[in-house]
């Protein structure tokens, strides 16, 4: 079969419309920044309604068609009902980012002892959220057939292994091989919309504080993991080396318009990712003797 010919579905951005889910903070907020400067409708998708309001009205202030949808992402009727509410508004959507996502706090521990809330929520948020924006977004892109596009946030967490923040990097795991398919499905039906994955390094933004959002359904029996000065002092270091949300848009918004499909914002981990994939390739037993710290919740008491 011979190669596919690259396209590049989106190079205009004026008036089209973009949907972020998350987009009421961090990167989903830069997005939607990044969105409006190049002159597109944004639809800020949040489960935190209030800070979608709060960026859709800055943005409205700048002469943008904007707005702000509250949005369980992890709730497949929500989701739909978020696309009826972006097309009701602008009559298509251009450009899907599939962006909010969850970092269940808590000091390191072995794979079995996480507490099941922690896996459902962040396969609920992390994963599934990619899967409910596909299910209810991509069928009518299609139908609509003008160029578009799609960008799915997963992390470099989707890339590593070891025994560090298993419940997070599992449920980014899924979302590069569900990005993946929908890449070459996309393509394989010859369709006129690319896709990015961008996995961000270290970003600053309020992700380490996302047990504001966690549903009171899923806070484990046990309670919330406490936030200690130790804990924080080891996010603030982290933070350090962190890019700014800003920078990751830039780079999005560059692959978008290059139908580039893997974004990775830092090469901090790119010997791990490799020493990961040798060792497959090599039937080797993996050593995961540099444990990545992922977040203050990876580092080992
Ligand atoms: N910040 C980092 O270092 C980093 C690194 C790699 C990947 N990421 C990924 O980037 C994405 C954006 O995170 P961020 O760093 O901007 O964090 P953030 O906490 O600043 O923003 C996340 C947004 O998602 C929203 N959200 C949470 N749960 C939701 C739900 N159920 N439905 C809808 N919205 C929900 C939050 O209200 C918030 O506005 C996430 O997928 C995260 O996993 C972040």
């Amino acid at each position: 079969m011979p190669a596919p010919i690259l396209k590049y579905p989106m190079q205009n951005f004026v008036g089209k419309t973009a949907v972020i889910t998350g987009g009421g903070s961090g990167i989903g907020e830069a997005l939607a920044r990044r969105a409006s400067a190049l002159g597109m409708n944004a639809v800020l998708a949040d489960i935190d309604v209030t800070a979608a309001e709060r960026v859709a009205s800055e943005l409205s202030s700048r002469g943008t068609r904007v707005l702000a949808v509250q949005t369980d992402v992890a709730d497949a009727t929500s989701v739909a009902a978020l696309a009826d509410a972006a097309w009701t508004a602008f009559g298509s959507v251009d450009l899907l980012c599939n962006n909010a996502g969850v970092v269940p706090a808590g000091r390191y521990r072995p794979v079995w002892e996480y507490p099941l809330e922690d896996w459902y929520w962040s396969f609920g948020v992390n994963t599934m959220g990619i899967v409910h924006g596909l299910r209810s977004f991509v069928p009518r892109m299609l139908e609509q057939g003008t160029p578009g596009h799609i960008l799915n946030t997963a992390s470099v967490a989707g890339f590593i292994s070891g025994s560090g923040s298993p419940v997070y990097s599992a449920a980014k795991h899924a979302v590069v091989r569900i990005t993946e398919a929908l890449y070459a499905s996309l393509i394989e039906r010859n369709a006129n919309i690319g896709v990015t994955l961008l996995c961000p390094g270290l970003v600053a933004t309020a992700i380490y504080n996302s047990e504001r959002n966690r549903p009171a359904e899923l806070v484990p029996v046990t309670g919330i993991a406490e936030e200690t000065e130790e804990l924080q002092a080891i996010a603030d270091n982290l933070y350090k080396s962190a890019l700014s949300a800003e920078e990751v848009a830039i780079q999005s918004f560059a692959a978008i318009r290059d139908n580039q499909f893997y974004v990775i914002t830092s090469n901090n981990f790119d010997a791990t990712i490799r020493e990961r994939a040798e060792a497959i390739l090599a039937r080797r037993n993996p050593r995961f003797e540099n444990l990545l710290v992922l977040s203050k919740g990876d580092v080992k008491s």
